[in-house]
């Protein structure tokens, strides 16, 4: 995963910041409290009771002591990690998260799984230009009865999946009424679509994929099984044993919508909730709140799902409330805000999220 220079100086600089000096400006006018000085043995013994917390909160167990020392060596650098955060994003919580014990680079390999875009599949239209001057100043597609509950992709770089069939399901409502949970492991089975110009960004299961190569096998193949006839196991592309017979969902067509802010609020809410991509860097440690970063890399490495947006969010650490978006992850409800993220509204591309957005319609059909 890159990150733009400016993020890591920042995160350089903060560091050393908290390191050095008492109170310091953090460059933004905000004074930064020193929260991290070196370790005295109180803290220490608090990280050990911490770390004991999280082992049993998240059922970690680790084969030796070998990798549970390493393991606590890397908890240890993600709460420092974490109150950097918590500095750098003052109107979200950060702090500790199922996702403590494996460093950037791990979580990245292996709870991520978003490919790089070349090109896109031949299918993919362009979303028409829609009015915006009526648009709600709050919308939750939760509310409607279009989101499933919050899926697990578990170590398993699947996270394109889970944005697709989230979108169908919510397209699929609005074609039919009908709620139907659907199959992520169909799609990793047996999505091999690959980009012609890049043979590199071919869909490969738990090794990564993308949204619109998603979108397009299941219009090409006919359509995604419901999630109770293909269940997800989390494992690599096993034998596709996708049945024509049980086809649940249709696509009808797939578009992308402008990278605009106000274009993506007016497809969200005609047209269900909209597949996206973002960076994950700061979610590793988010808790709750709205996520805005002040520095924050637009190199998208995560596929979620956007299923509305707010006004006024609380922000525990500021004075004034923020608009968000609201974003359906695919990390198990124990994550974030019960499985969902958000990130503020109004600071264009923030993290990348304007500019990989994909609307998908569903056909009619009649449920079995
Ligand atoms: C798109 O069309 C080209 C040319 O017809 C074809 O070679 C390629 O395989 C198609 N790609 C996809 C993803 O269907
Ligand atoms: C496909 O599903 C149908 C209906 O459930 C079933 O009768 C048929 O045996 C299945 N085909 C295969 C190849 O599993
Ligand atoms: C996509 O499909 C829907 C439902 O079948 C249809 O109403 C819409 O016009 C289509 N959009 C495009 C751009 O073809």
């Amino acid at each position: 995963m890159m990150m733009d220079l400016a993020v890591f100086s920042l995160l350089i600089a903060s560091a050393l910041f908290v390191t050095i000096s008492g109170v310091v400006d953090d460059g933004f006018g905000n004074p930064i409290k020193q929260v991290v000085r070196e370790e005295n043995d109180e803290q220490l013994l608090n990280l050990d009771h911490q770390f004991t917390q999280f082992k049993s909160k998240y059922e970690k167990t680790y084969k030796n002591q070998v990798e549970h020392d390493h393991r606590f060596r890397v908890f240890k650098a993600n709460v420092r990690r974490a109150r950097r955060h918590q500095q750098l994003d003052p109107s979200a919580v950060h702090g500790v998260t199922q996702f403590s014990d494996v460093t950037p680079k791990e979580f990245s390999r292996k709870y991520l799984g978003l490919k790089r875009r070349f090109s896109l599949p031949n299918d993919t239209q362009k979303a028409a230009i829609l009015p915006t001057s009526e648009l709600p100043t709050d919308f939750d597609w939760r509310e409607k009865g279009a989101v499933t509950p919050v899926k697990n992709q578990g170590l398993c770089g699947s996270c394109w999946s889970f944005s697709a069939t989230g979108a169908l399901e919510g397209a699929h409502f609005l074609a039919t009424k009908e709620l139907v949970s659907l199959s992520e492991q169909q799609l990793i089975d047996c999505d091999h679509t690959c980009d012609p110009q890049e043979a590199n960004s071919c869909d490969t299961g738990c090794r990564g994929g993308l949204m619109n190569n998603a979108f397009e096998y299941t219009l090409k193949t006919g359509g995604l099984m419901k999630e109770q006839d293909y269940p997800y196991t989390g494992r690599d592309r096993s034998v596709c044993k996708f049945n024509k017979t049980m086809i649940a969902a249709k696509v009808s067509n797939f578009s992308v919508v402008s990278a605009d802010e106000d274009q993506i609020a007016a497809n969200l809410v005609q047209n269900g909730p909209l597949a996206i991509a973002i960076n994950a860097l700061w979610m590793q440690t988010y808790i709750a709140g709205v996520s805005c970063p002040y520095v924050c890399s637009k190199n998208q490495d995560h596929g979620v799902l956007l299923v509305g947006f707010g006004s006024a969010g609380y922000a525990p650490l500021r004075l004034e409330e923020k608009p968000y978006w609201i974003i359906k992850n695919s990390w198990g409800s124990m994550w974030g805000e019960k499985g969902y993220y958000k990130i503020c509204r109004g600071t264009p591309n923030i993290c990348g999220v304007d500019t990989m957005v994909s609307t998908v319609a569903a056909v009619h059909t009649t449920p079995q």
